[in-house]
């Protein structure tokens, strides 16, 4: 292991960056260990739902790749709930803020704004709006606004089936590895981000 000398960050140096640079990219792996360590957490959560986290997540994944959906739509898919590992409330933001380096913005978008699409299946059920998804159209596209509905209707509100065929996280760790392999050191604001922060 190489470590640099500097006790404060500004006398650090250009040479000291570039050997933490490199140190930082040699062990980007971990980032993936994480996730996988994280989202396993997620089986000791259930919380009175019929499946525990972790296979609804794994559900959801499922859904959204026997739909055809890319890489990192399934990444996404398989870590929108990540955040409950530690927080129920806020868990969008925190999943989102995770995936945000590695994704396109239209992905972040679908993980960030989750929650409320979601609210139209069940948010009636204790006095809120079903359709919270709405104050969020204005600021979407039609193709992140048909990306958020796809994924909240058709995979994420349908994955808590204890008897569907849910794919396992080994099946699913490959892709893992690869989407965290790269993070964009400036990611551009998503639809999402824009308008929330
Ligand atoms: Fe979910």
């Amino acid at each position: 292991m190489t470590a640099t000398s500097f006790t404060s960050m500004d006398t650090s140096t250009a040479e000291q960056w570039a050997v933490i640079g490199v140190e930082t990219a040699k062990n980007q792996g971990r980032v993936a260990d994480r996730v996988l360590d994280m989202l396993r957490s997620l089986g000791d959560i259930t919380d009175g739902f019929a499946t525990d986290q972790l296979t609804h997540c794994l559900q959801t994944a499922t859904l959204a790749e026997r739909a055809g959906a890319d890489d990192e739509v399934v990444v996404a898919s398989l870590c929108h709930d990540i955040g409950k590992a530690v927080s129920v409330p806020g868990h969008p933001e925190i999943a989102a803020a995770i995936l945000r380096p590695y994704v396109r913005p239209e992905v972040h978008t679908m993980i960030l704004v989750h929650q409320d699409f979601q609210g139209r299946h069940y948010y009636g059920h204790f006095g809120g709006d079903p359709d919270a998804r709405e104050k969020h159209r204005e600021h979407l596209s039609v193709d992140e606004w048909q990306m958020a509905e796809q994924f909240a209707d058709e995979w994420d509100q349908k994955a808590f089936d204890p008897d569907y065929d849910t794919l396992p996280l080994e099946h699913f760790e490959a892709k893992v590895r690869e989407v965290f392999a790269t993070a964009k050191m400036f990611p551009t604001a998503s639809a999402g981000d824009r308008y929330r922060s």
